[in-house]
């Protein structure tokens, strides 16, 4: 073998080595054999190459040279790997960057919801549940809302044709949270301090802030002398702790069947007035209908619009987007 042929053959033997070695011990072997500066392979060849004629000379070195070469920069880039721990796993290289997971959350009618029960609890307000298909008593009669009352128009409200009561009335999926006033009182003497969240449903038509499906808080306190001063600050003091304190909040004299007197409740956004909803003192038939003595207790309520709160507190324009379900809208919050 001339020394061309060898230098040849040492840079096939030292990439075949290289390849094989599996771990760094095993590299450091390799290299010791094969760029060892005291002995070893390349030492050889450098002995070799001082024994050749002076014309060969220049070829054989730069060839000398670019199979050195060659091999340290093989020998480098395999330490590189196989000194990643655990480079690769049954082929799948969990060094590489992962793809990125993308949280899910809840969505922002249920994080609101969340937020009021939160706040009301810190007001000494209890979170309670209600059913959304409700009978005529609680939703309208224990309400004190009469007869003939326009709230009561089949066209206003959503009857179910399939389903009635044990007794044959009516059923209908409630139109307002006051349901639940009825239901607890009917079930608890006072003291009373609750919250209710939930669904209602209303045949409107739907635009940027009507949908046929909404959220309301109710809030209910049954006590000895609970007054109006109560109410207003309760409902002050829970805007501000959900939209900050600069939140402006009015009270309009109103009309609701179940409170007198009653208040509608305005909240100021930029230079308009947003109805965020109802509230007032409980009317004393509702009491008595409970079984309740008015001479001895009185109580505030209130009914707000979950939604219009979130759309304030979100920025957001159209009630719609809320139930569109569209994931580009629902990952901002
Ligand atoms: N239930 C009323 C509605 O849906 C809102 C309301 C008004 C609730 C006055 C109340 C209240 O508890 O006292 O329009």
């Amino acid at each position: 073998m001339d020394a061309i042929q060898q230098l040849t053959q040492y840079e096939a033997d030292a990439t075949a080595a290289i390849e094989a070695a599996a771990d760094a011990p095993a590299l450091e072997q390799v290299r010791i054999e094969f760029l060892g500066k005291k002995q070893g392979r390349l030492k050889d060849l450098q002995a070799l190459l001082g024994q050749v004629p002076v014309d060969q000379k220049p070829v054989l070195g730069k060839r000398f040279n670019e199979v050195k070469d060659k091999v340290t920069s093989l020998l480098e880039t395999r330490k590189a790997a196989v000194e990643r721990p655990a480079a690769a796993v049954d082929g799948v290289d969990v060094t590489l960057p992962g793809t990125p997971f993308r949280y899910g959350h809840r969505h922002p009618i249920s994080q609101t919801i969340d937020e009021f029960k939160a706040i009301m609890s810190r007001l000494g307000f209890d979170p309670v549940d209600g059913p959304e298909i409700e009978d005529e008593r609680h939703n309208f009669d224990a309400l004190n809302i009469p007869q003939d009352h326009p709230a009561r128009d089949p066209l206003d409200n959503f009857y179910l044709s399939a389903a009635k009561t044990a007794t044959g009335s009516p059923l209908l999926l409630r139109s307002q949270t006051s349901t639940v006033q009825i239901r607890v009182m009917e079930k608890t003497q006072p003291p009373i301090r609750i919250v209710s969240l939930g669904r209602v449903y209303r045949p409107d038509d739907m635009d940027d802030t009507h949908s046929c499906m909404f959220h309301q808080m109710e809030g209910l306190m049954i006590d000895t002398n609970v007054t109006m001063a109560d109410l207003k600050t309760v409902l002050r003091l829970f805007a501000t702790a959900y939209l900050g304190e600069d939140v402006v909040i009015r009270f309009r004299p109103s009309f609701f069947p179940f409170t007198e007197p009653s208040v509608e409740v305005d909240m100021r956004w930029g230079d308009r007035w947003l109805e965020i909803g109802g509230a007032g003192m409980v009317d004393p038939n509702v009491l008595e209908t409970v079984g309740y003595d008015p001479e001895k207790v009185s109580g505030f309520a209130f009914g707000l619009g979950v939604e219009r709160f979130a759309m304030r507190r979100f920025g957001v324009r159209d009630i719609r987007l809320f139930y569109e379900n569209d994931v580009r809208f629902l990952r901002q919050f």
